[in-house]
């Protein structure tokens, strides 16, 4: 799949190294050439000698080394990639990046190159979160690199959080949805997925049956056609597909917020079951069982965020797509659901128990645009994802 294809891997100095030693393997397995280049910092997590070895390529490393720019000047080796690779990209690489900063080899090659940058990053989950990074990570999103994790996890630091390196083969879907232009390549696409829980205590929340399946299946459906995706989900069951941007969130706000940080895209895709109520006021002590009887809780409404999105006066996406998971008279109700939320498709799905629809492994679905209604038939999840992103595609070319 990546053959003929020629990978400059950066290696910044992170424990995660470690794992940019498998990715090499991965890609040369795929027939990739992969030409390694490691920061200072890197080499004390891992050395030439093996990079080196599993590249089968010489390893690049000091800007000002006399041998290194006889052989191929920095300003050419910065350009004779398909791809630049960054992993890890550290907190530091991600500044550097950011601020335009040329001090080393590797920012100086990413300041000098005109070829697409792909960064998978990782660090301390404090500093992930750090406004810091989070500025530079917008920044550099505006300047159109792309980026595969972090993931969420247990941290080599003894942390958990967002901050590890996503695994060499998540790294390499994302090399391949960026190397093989698809034809959604260059569009930025963002998907909400999964349930949404709404906290009654620190122990106990109110939920929904989604499974977060077909919202996995769309994100995955749309990166294999080359979109950039951001994948913002709840608390899902099935795992979050590789090759996208992850964004977990818990509650309806969280869904909200990180919605309004992906914007702008160049479509949106709201497939996620958000919870339409919170309970007011979340006690932050767990409820004990009282001799004054049962606890009332009291509801608040949460931000619907298709409707949100769908009627932004300024920076809408150019298309919107919502789901309707309605249990009678679907058609009926998601036709005036579309008209209500103000978005371009509403995907509508019958989710009454007799279905199995909700948590299953297939859907039946009806698409309704401003141009009618298209009844799909019943067919796997992954199908439905992958009918519905070539509509997308469609959409965005036309
Ligand atoms: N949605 C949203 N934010 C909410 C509620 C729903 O973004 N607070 C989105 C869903 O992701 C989906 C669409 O709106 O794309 C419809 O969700 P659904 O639960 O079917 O409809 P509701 O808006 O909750 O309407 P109702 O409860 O009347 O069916």
């Amino acid at each position: 799949m990546l053959s003929s294809k020629r990978i400059l891997l950066i290696i910044g100095g992170g424990i995660a190294a470690y794992k940019s030693l498998d990715l090499i393997r991965r890609l040369r397995e795929r027939g990739a050439a992969v030409t390694p280049v490691l920061t200072r910092a890197a080499e004390e997590f891992v050395t030439p000698l093996s990079v080196s070895a599993l590249a089968g390529e010489k390893v690049y490393r000091d800007l000002f080394d006399l041998t290194d720019e006889a052989e191929m000047g920095h300003i050419q080796l910065s350009r004779s990639a398909d791809l630049i690779v960054v992993a890890p990209a550290t907190a530091d690489l991600m500044g550097k990046m950011a601020s335009g900063l040329a001090n080393d080899m590797a920012s100086t090659l990413l300041m000098a190159t005109d070829t697409p940058v792909l960064c998978a990053p990782a660090m301390n989950v404090r500093m992930w979160d750090h406004p810091a990074t989070q500025r530079n990570l917008k920044q550099l999103q505006a300047d159109g690199v792309r980026f595969v994790g972090p993931n969420e996890g247990d941290m080599a630091c003894g942390e958990f959080g967002p901050g590890r390196m996503s695994e060499p083969l998540e790294i390499v879907a994302a090399i391949e949805a960026q190397l093989t232009a698809g034809p959604l390549a260059g569009k930025r696409v963002l998907v909400t997925s999964g349930p949404t829980h709404e906290p009654i205590d620190p122990v106990r929340y109110i939920a929904n049956r989604s499974s977060g399946a077909q919202g996995a299946a769309v994100a995955r459906a749309l990166a294999h056609l080359g979109a950039e995706v951001i994948f913002v989900t709840g608390p899902a069951d099935v795992p979050p597909p590789a090759g996208v941007q992850v964004v977990p969130v818990e509650t309806a706000q969280q869904m909200s917020d990180a919605v309004d940080t992906a914007l702008p895209v160049d479509a949106g895709v709201f497939a996620a079951a958000v919870a339409d109520w919170r309970v007011a006021s979340a006690s932050d002590k767990k409820l004990k069982k009282s001799r004054d009887g049962l606890p009332v809780l009291e509801f608040a409404e949460n931000p619907d965020i298709l409707k949100r999105v769908s009627q932004l006066a300024v920076g809408r996406p150019p298309l919107v797509v919502g789901f309707a998971a309605e249990t009678d008279d679907v058609v009926e109700h998601a036709t005036a659901k579309r008209l209500r939320k103000g978005c371009d498709w509403i995907v509508a799905n019958d989710v009454s128990p007799a279905t199995g629809i909700m948590g299953g492994s297939e859907n039946a679905v009806i698409l309704i645009s401003g141009s009618g209604t298209e009844e799909w038939p019943r067919l796997g999840k992954d199908e439905v994802a992958r009918r519905l992103a070539a509509k997308i595609a469609d959409a965005l070319a036309g």
